[in-house]
């Protein structure tokens, strides 16, 4: 499974092929939102810009293209920014929430964070393995089983 690094918060956080990133962090508990989106956020329409994320160095590949709604309100952010609501994970990435608020040692943290390898994760969802159905033991009386179903078609109609 890829693997989101989160900068600021110090976790690394799986999730599967194509998962959308404002999900996993909030379904994990990663703060996403400044003051302005805890107050209010559009809830992951793209419309509100408060979900930032910054995703610097060779990374570009690791998150789905940009969106035409990120086209539009990113155009005077820095080029890296992303927002997570409209971010789909497609390899390991190292995110940074709320760039807008900086990073104390900034530069080093993502030095360090790009440095330290992340599995690539498998690039779909894994498959569904098919329920096996236990044989019944030998010697065992056949399955007296009932169904809740009601009368069937033609039983208990006058
Ligand atoms: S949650 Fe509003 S733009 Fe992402």
């Amino acid at each position: 499974m890829p693997v989101i690094r989160f900068l600021r918060e110090g976790r690394d956080v799986e999730c599967f092929p194509g998962e959308n990133l404002r999900e996993v962090a909030l379904r994990v508990g990663i703060e996403l939102y400044g003051l302005k989106g805890k107050l209010g956020n559009c809830g992951g329409c793209g419309q509100c810009i408060t979900c930032f994320v910054d995703v610097q160095g060779a990374q570009a590949d690791a998150l789905s293209p940009l969106t035409a709604v990120e086209s539009q309100k990113l155009k005077r952010r820095p080029a890296s920014w992303r927002l997570a609501c409209q971010s789909l994970v497609q390899r390991s990435v190292v995110v940074l929430t709320r760039p807008q608020s900086g990073l104390p040692n900034g530069e080093e943290a993502w030095t360090t964070a790009l440095r330290d390898p992340l599995p690539p994760g498998p690039l779909a969802w894994p498959e569904e393995e098919e329920a096996v159905e236990e044989a019944p033991e030998a010697g065992a009386p056949p399955s007296t089983a009932t169904t809740d179903e009601g009368p069937s078609a033609g039983e208990g109609r006058e």
